[in-house]
């Protein structure tokens, strides 16, 4: 069995799919407050803007023009073909990595296909929308769905299980992701300083640059695949 494989993926990794990032100029942070949008507080000042807010971005996930593209499908192959274990931990919570055919992912912030009620805590698949007149399938209660997604102020989700995996693995990849947000921005430091290699693929040189061991510049959508043969066939030492 081969050392084991981390990769950390944020909104980049699904930019050519046709799904905005948060950062970029005219990205989803531009025209929305974050505290507004992505908050406890702010859902429980405004629960219909927020409600339509996640409504419109499950919409676009049912979109036939937004695909898994070819990084998405790299990581699926890695983890079939690779003689080692092999997760992705995603910021992402949109369905792009399970349609690229990964089946070891971690929803670090949630996931939009599911609701969460936050009066019994259950979570349920989700397709279409949610409105703020809906009741729990489970405890009964009307009005207490939310999206399934972790909002600023609250935990990420799995985070043991995440630093487990960061401490053991040999290889630390992060694709995609601009290092603003912690705790996703630490892991390169857990993992290196657990003795991982550690290598970033971004469209230019993330805030957090600088602790990886090689940096690689450009799209997701060209530079995974290449990766992704080069760890194959044991171009990669770690
Ligand atoms: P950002 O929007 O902050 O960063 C996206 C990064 O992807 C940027 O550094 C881009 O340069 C890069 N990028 C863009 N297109 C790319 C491409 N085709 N190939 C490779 N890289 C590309 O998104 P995240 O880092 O994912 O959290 O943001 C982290 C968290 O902040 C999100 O999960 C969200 C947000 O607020 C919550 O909502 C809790």
């Amino acid at each position: 069995m081969k050392g084991s494989i981390v990769i950390l993926t944020g909104a980049g990794i699904s930019a050519e799919s046709g799904i905005e990032t948060f950062r970029a100029a005219d990205g989803l942070w531009a025209n929305h407050r974050v505290d507004e949008v992505a908050t406890p507080e702010g859902f429980a000042a405004n629960p219909v803007l927020v409600q339509n807010f996640y409504n419109q971005r499950r919409g676009q996930l049912r979109d036939e023009a937004i695909q898994a593209h070819a990084a998405h499908y790299a990581l699926g192959k890695l983890e079939r073909e690779y003689q080692g274990v092999v997760t992705v931990v995603t910021q992402n919570i949109d369905n792009l990595h399970e349609a690229g055919g990964s089946r070891r992912i971690i929803h670090m912030h949630g996931e939009l296909l599911k609701s969460l009620c936050s009066s019994c805590g259950r979570r349920e698949p989700l397709e279409g929308d949610l409105t703020v007149d809906m009741s729990c399938p489970a405890c009964g209660r009307t009005g207490t769905l939310r999206p399934d997604v972790v909002w600023f102020g609250e935990m990420p989700y799995r985070m043991d299980e995440i630093m487990e995996l960061l401490e053991e693995c040999a290889l630390f990849i992060s694709i995609g992701t601009s290092g603003h947000v912690y705790p996703a921005a630490g892991f390169v430091e857990t993992a290196a300083a657990h003795g991982a290699r550690t290598i970033e693929i971004n469209l230019e040189p993330s805030r957090i640059r600088s602790r990886f061991d090689e940096h690689r510049q450009g799209k997701a959508g060209e530079l995974v695949p290449v990766l992704v043969e080069e760890i194959l066939q044991g171009h990669i030492r770690f």
